[in-house]
């Protein structure tokens, strides 16, 4: 399939994407979180829609408008996450964790404000790791033939580190990428490389987030037979 030419390919598929970023309070104004856009995530469930999928985008704290015949869940922590893409996962062809889930959150939420104490300098927030809800949904396959795909940011070994994590989390693909300073985050553009549990590599050049969302349509499709 060339890229920008749309075909429904995945009419009468049930697809779910997860996008954003998560964020864990500390209390009623303050929260640990990333700085994910989504705008990857949202390119995924646009472009999914235009191959005629029943997009279901499970989407934390975006700012992005909804796209247009997809039904938007808007989530804020990884638990609140976690409920709604193994809710929506139950019934679909292909999953895509394309959300930056945060790996830990504060022990305590402060129910009012927390203060600072004169002279005294501050406690350290004590954390907890989430659940790794790529990996749960990677293991207990709740439908087989289900396609499950995640994401990987890395600065360093990026291939290297993304093999390592796709065998971790048991996922069929994964998309790689390099971040750092002026890559990725925010940008319109993306460049990365989807590795997949067969061995493949499929490079995608620096391009538009469209260009990669429809690549990882092309490998889902391609698996969903
Ligand atoms: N992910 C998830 N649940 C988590 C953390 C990550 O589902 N608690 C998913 C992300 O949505 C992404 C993939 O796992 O699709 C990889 O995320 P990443 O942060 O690169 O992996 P981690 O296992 O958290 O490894 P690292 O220590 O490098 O952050
Ligand atoms: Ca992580």
């Amino acid at each position: 399939l060339a890229r920008g030419v749309t075909e429904p390919d995945l009419k009468g598929r049930h697809v779910v994407v997860s996008a954003g970023g998560t964020r864990e309070p500390l209390d009623p104004v303050r929260f640990l979180g990333n700085r994910s856009s989504g705008k990857q995530g949202y390119a995924l469930a646009r472009t999914a829609a235009a191959r005629g999928a029943r997009v279901t985008l499970i989407a934390a704290n975006s700012t992005l408008p909804d796209p247009a015949g997809v039904d938007v869940v808007p989530v804020g922590t990884a638990t609140h996450l976690r409920e709604a893409v193994l809710k929506a996962a139950a019934d679909a062809d292909a999953v895509v964790m394309a959300a930056a889930v945060a790996d830990f959150r504060p022990v305590t939420y402060a129910a009012g404000k927390i203060k600072k104490k004169d002279d005294q300098e501050p406690e350290p927030i004590a954390l907890v790791r989430n659940p790794d809800i790529l990996a749960e949904i990677s293991t207990d396959r709740v439908r087989p033939g289900q396609v499950i795909v995640g994401f990987a940011a890395e600065t360093d070994d990026v291939l290297a580190n993304g093999r390592a994590k796709l065998k971790r989390k048991g996922c069929d693909l994964l998309v790689v990428n390099e971040v750092g300073e002026r890559k990725t985050f925010g940008s319109e553009e993306n460049e990365a490389v989807v590795l997949g549990t067969d061995g493949s590599e499929t490079a995608v050049p620096y391009g538009p987030k469209e260009a990669l969302a429809e690549t990882v349509w092309d490998l889902v499709a391609g698996r969903l037979g």
